[in-house]
């Protein structure tokens, strides 16, 4: 039986679809339930620690809690729903959970029961050139999910965004310390992109359309101009260091033989710090508004 953490409100049937956002505790959840509501829907959020949700409550239709690993915490979180959204999966977290028990095995779990609680669509966040990643176990886990969504019988559209500008945050935090560390030339290419942008596309994906779908955001930089950005932000002079890639793929080796899954995560982010990772355009926020509103915080 679903833990129901908050309900106080009913659904008119015939206004809204009813969507079921798991992942509303993370970075990008958190922007799609406020996309959705925006747009009028009836939403339900799944969370392991729902309080994380407690700035959400206002706006949130219904909360239950559950843990996507567990699939007996999973029984009728799907009840009632149309449509499934999930942006589930381990970035930062260090809970000794892999990827693939959460990314691909807890977002199974889930699919699982939409499927038996007759959800028709399923929308699901992998990342940019996810399939080019299958050698990684992050690669693996995710995809291995998007080939179970497509033979689920249910619509669905899986996601590919470039990198987050909240991931983005940890180069002005390296020019607050004077000196930004970047893998490889800095020459490579990235158009990173802010939540509230995604979750349109997010939105509009729960809403029908195409089944795979590359997105970034609408600048286009270098690593090299990112880091820039960042000191001039501060009003501070550039010191910039690169880390020959060479070195990089050494550590990564070694990391591997000692963590697995952090080895995982560096040869993730070296990889994308040593190819361009340019999606088609959308959205209109700037890396540079969002580093003077995280400069101005502090
Ligand atoms: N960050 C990037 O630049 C980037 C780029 C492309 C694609 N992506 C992918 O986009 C997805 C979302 O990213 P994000 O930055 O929004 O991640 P995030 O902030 O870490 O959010 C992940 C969400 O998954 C939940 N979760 C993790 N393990 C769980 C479990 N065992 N049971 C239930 N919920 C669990 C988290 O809940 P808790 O709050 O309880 O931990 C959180 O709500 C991820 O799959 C990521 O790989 C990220």
């Amino acid at each position: 039986m679903r833990t129901l953490i908050y309900g106080s409100k009913k659904h008119d049937g015939e206004r809204s679809k009813r969507i079921l956002v798991a992942g509303a505790t993370g970075y990008l959840g958190k922007f799609v339930v406020e996309e959705l509501k925006a747009r009028g829907y009836w939403v339900r959020a799944l969370a392991r620690s729902p309080r994380k949700l407690d700035h959400l409550l206002g706006s949130l239709d219904e909360v239950v809690k559950a843990e996507v690993t567990q699939p007996e915490t999973l029984d009728h979180v799907c009840d009632g729903i149309d449509v499934v959204f999930s942006s589930i999966g381990i970035t930062k977290q260090r809970d000794g959970l892999t990827f693939r028990d959460v990314d691909y095995q807890g977002n199974k779990n889930l699919l699982d029961v939409a499927r038996r609680a007759g959800v028709w669509r399923f929308a699901y966040v992998s990342a940019f050139n996810g399939q080019g990643l299958r050698h990684l176990d992050i690669g693996a886990a995710h995809e291995d999910f998007v080939d179970e969504l497509k033979v689920s019988g249910l619509e669905y559209t899986v996601l590919r965004p470039t990198g987050y500008f909240s991931d983005m945050g940890e180069i002005l935090e390296m020019a607050r310390k004077n000196r930004v560390w970047l893998i490889g030339s800095g020459k490579h290419r990235v158009n990173p992109i802010h939540g509230a942008d995604l979750a349109v596309t997010c939105a509009d994906a729960i809403e029908g359309g195409d089944t795979e779908i590359n997105v970034g955001g609408p600048q286009t930089m270098t690593w090299n101009e990112v880091a820039a950005l960042a000191f001039d932000v501060l009003g501070k002079p550039a010191k910039i260091t690169h880390i020959p890639a060479w070195f990089m793929w050494s550590v990564v080796r070694l990391i591997r033989l000692l963590n697995r899954h952090q080895g995982d995560l560096m040869a993730f982010f070296t990889t994308m710090a040593t190819t361009d990772v340019v999606a088609p355009a959308t959205g209109d926020h700037t890396l540079e508004a969002h580093y003077r509103s995280l400069a101005s915080r502090s």
